[in-house]
């Protein structure tokens, strides 16, 4: 569970977030909507744990990060967050493979039988040897789905996962975390009104404040 009081973020002298609190249950199925430069992607660093909140509390699962070093952030990242960006960032000296298994360099469990239901499920793993330069578009975020969801976390955070796709492909991974997303919570940045309706829940962001 996602809790936010009175957030507010801001870079040198433009204030970037602005008084947010919102609240999301575990499970839920919500989108982030709102025009470029509106704070969306600041807002899911926060969440992420990978950008320090500067005013306002943020519990996750109950417990109030605010205070957690930066070692502790990462462990809850490895354990309970699964991150996907329209940029895919995968790494392009690594195999498929190699990056899908990338989160296991900080966890000890390595389920392989969930990699290999992953990679099936994702149509994929004719993928596992070449090189992320070598595949397409609509095949690097499915990489990306599979990497998110290989400590089995109990949120996807993903920050406009289909803005570099065209729409065929980009409704194909939409599916496919949609089918992933079981148990979990799944917070998708979007400006595409088609794509934040067919989620439980619209959170509209404008210059900074949920509208
Ligand atoms: N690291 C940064 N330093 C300075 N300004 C930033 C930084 N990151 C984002 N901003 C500014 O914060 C605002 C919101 O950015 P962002 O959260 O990326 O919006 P969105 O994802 O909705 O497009 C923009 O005006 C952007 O220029
Ligand atoms: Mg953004």
């Amino acid at each position: 569970m996602i809790e936010i009081k009175s957030l507010s973020q801001t870079f040198n002298t433009s204030t970037v977030l602005k008084d947010i609190s919102f609240t999301i249950n575990h499970g839920e199925y919500v989108a982030l909507l709102g025009p470029s430069g509106a704070g969306k992607s600041t807002l899911m660093n926060i969440l992420g744990l990978l950008q320090n909140i500067q005013y306002g509390d943020y519990w996750l699962d109950g417990q109030h990060t605010n205070k957690l070093n930066n070692n502790q952030k990462a462990n809850i990242r490895n354990k309970k967050i699964g991150f996907i960006f329209q940029q895919y960032h995968l790494l392009s000296e690594l195999s498929v493979y190699e990056n899908i298994k990338l989160p296991w360099q900080y966890t000890s469990e390595h389920d392989h039988t969930h990699l290999d239901e992953l990679v099936t499920s994702l149509g994929i793993v004719h993928l596992l040897k070449k090189k992320p330069t070598q595949l397409s578009g609509g095949e690097q975020q499915r990489v990306a789905i599979a990497r998110s969801l290989i400590n089995n976390p109990t949120m996807i955070l993903a920050d406009e996962p289909t803005g570099a796709l065209d729409e065929k492909n980009g409704i194909n991974v939409m599916s496919l975390l949609k089918k992933h997303r079981a148990n979990k919570t799944l917070l998708v940045v979007t400006h595409n009104q088609s794509i934040a309706e067919k989620c439980d829940r619209i959170i509209m962001l404008r210059d900074g404040s949920i509208v």
